[in-house]
């Protein structure tokens, strides 16, 4: 019997298929978590994935301010993950009701909006537990990429590179925390371990099609949608790895430039670029020349 090649998309709704296998036996990630483990006295992310780790002025202060910043910065990663996870859901939610999709892909959808409303509801119950009233947070708010989330073509390469770098981004700092856990307060590891579970399906579907839309450019267009994802990536690592002063101020450090001397702070910069090495290499992998560090 003669053998055809699938076509790309029937690759993708055959990826969507055994990834929605995997997903089928879902459980409530909130619930999983053992809450009453959550402590004001431990670290909520390891000294060393602070924005000013490293800086002589930051690691000179009291443990109870190192331990406070390491408290805000971990809310403000779950705040910004909470801001990407909604306007995905936004986008999940509108996709699903498209008649003319595969049915696996419809389903995947529906498999990835549930995951994503569980880590969301998650991050509230995390928000809850902490102590800290959200009003003395500074969200996250970047009107040009919530506009840009809402707005590219659900189909197009610069959605799903979008999706990609915005599940790849946060997850590289969940794997960071994961792997010093013995540093950290125990439902700060619980939280990211269960996130990136889910995040290796999300970010294997999002390269499958990613590498399906890049396959089938030429040249010219691969470049130009290098140049607008490392352009988005750089916005990425502002938004979750440099917070702005605000948070410096409400987490009662002593008054000083801290934003700035995160920006400057080369070991910030090391640290970031060791956690998203390997994001890089995998989208020049896919054929995608994208220019960062
Ligand atoms: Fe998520
Ligand atoms: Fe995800």
């Amino acid at each position: 019997m003669a053998h055809t090649n699938p076509t790309p998309a029937a690759r993708v709704a055959e990826r969507a298929d055994q990834l929605a296998r995997h997903s089928a036996p879902y459980r409530d990630p909130a619930a999983r978590v053992q809450w009453q483990r959550l402590s004001p006295q431990s670290f909520w992310l390891p000294e060393a994935a602070l924005s000013l780790h490293g800086i002589p002025e930051f690691d000179g202060l009291p443990l109870a301010d190192r331990r406070r910043l390491s408290h805000h910065e971990f809310l403000r990663f779950l705040d910004a993950g909470l801001w990407l996870e909604g306007i995905f859901l936004e986008r999940l939610g509108r996709a699903c009701a498209r008649p003319d999709a595969p049915l696996a892909t419809r389903m995947y959808h529906l498999h990835e909006l549930r995951e994503e409303a569980g880590h969301s509801l998650m991050f509230l119950e995390f928000f809850r537990r902490s102590g800290i009233p959200t009003d003395a947070l500074v969200h996250h708010d970047d009107r040009l990429l919530t506009w840009l989330g809402r707005s590219l073509p659900f189909d197009s390469a610069l959605f799903w590179g979008a999706i990609l770098l915005g599940e790849e981004v946060p997850d590289r700092l969940n794997r960071h925390v994961r792997l010093h856990a013995g540093d950290v307060c125990p439902v700060a590891v619980e939280l990211c371990a269960l996130h990136s579970m889910d995040e290796a399906r999300h970010i294997a579907y999002g390269r499958e099609i990613l590498q399906n839309r890049v396959d089938q450019m030429g040249a010219f267009k691969r470049v130009l949608v290098a140049r607008s994802l490392t352009w988005l990536l750089k916005r990425f690592v502002q938004t979750f790895y440099y917070p702005p002063q605000a948070l410096y101020d409400r987490a009662g450090l002593p008054p000083a430039p801290w934003a700035a001397r995160a920006q400057r702070n080369g070991i910030r910069r090391a640290f970031v670029a060791h956690c998203l090495g390997s994001t890089v290499t995998r989208l020049r992998g896919l054929g995608l020349p994208i220019n960062w560090p």
